[in-house]
């Protein structure tokens, strides 16, 4: 099970000591059971990867820029630098970026440099209230992942984290039935269109040590993408436990 804390644009130095409290919970638990990435502003990048050194968290960022290589890019960071400074993962595509204009191209070519550089996409899917409203669900998805992942081979490395735009920070939650028949759905054309036999897919939206058993039970979930929990350790810390007792 993948647990990944998207902390988005909060946090600062301060805010780092909120980790010993899950450094101490990793070495009490010590499992294989799960994977804790966390994703922290590009600001907090470095002081993480010193911070988290030596124990099992691994390091992501929340977005790049599509070009690998430098170049003139005012305020852009490139997969190769995020890929010096540490981290393992980034996200792509997540809808708080869509929402001011990354399209499925920017996304697809992301997904590719950043693959080159050699790291591991958490790219995210969802459609909006609106998506939701006119049915348009399953249509919304098979086109953000045939477009975003168009040519690109080393679908392994990517892993899918389905959020439904209405659910992020909002509280509100899919009802199970709905969550499980989108996951399934998605399992089947990852795997019809893309030959994908056992994508990993997780669910961000809202997720919270209250609710994270419920999608848990229902077996077709490998993990979760959590915002806004997240930035609360103890929270995060009672997530992974939730979902395992
Ligand atoms: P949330 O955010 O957990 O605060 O709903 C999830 C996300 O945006 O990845």
């Amino acid at each position: 099970m993948y647990f990944i804390a998207n902390w988005k644009m909060f946090g600062d130095i301060k805010s780092l000591n909120s980790l010993n409290k899950v450094l101490k919970f990793l070495r009490l638990k010590n499992s294989n059971k799960f994977r804790l990435i966390y994703c922290p502003p590009y600001t907090l990048l470095n002081l993480f990867h010193k911070k988290i050194k030596n124990s099992n968290i691994e390091l992501g960022a929340q977005n790049c820029h599509q070009e690998e290589i430098s170049g003139p890019f005012t305020g852009s960071i490139s997969s190769k630098m995020l890929k010096k400074i540490g981290a393992k993962y980034v996200i792509i595509g997540h809808s708080e970026n869509r929402a001011v204009g990354e399209t499925n191209l920017i996304i697809n070519k992301k997904i590719e440099s950043s693959l080159r550089s050699g790291l591991k996409i958490i790219f995210c899917i969802g459609e909006t209230l609106q998506q939701k409203r006119k049915k348009h669900t399953h249509k919304v998805l098979l086109e953000q992942v045939s477009k975003g992942l168009k040519g690109i081979k080393k679908l392994n490395n990517v892993i899918f984290a389905y959020e439904p735009v209405w659910s992020i920070g909002t509280g509100i939650i899919p009802k199970s039935n709905d969550l499980k028949k989108t996951i399934v759905f998605l399992r089947k054309n990852l795997l019809k269109r893309f030959g994908l036999k056992n994508p990993k897919i997780l669910y961000g939206g809202s997720v919270n040590p209250k609710n994270v058993r419920n999608f848990k039970e229902l077996n077709v979930i490998d993990g979760f993408l959590v915002g806004g929990a997240s930035q609360d350790s103890k929270k995060f810390i009672d997530i992974v436990k939730k979902t395992f007792n």
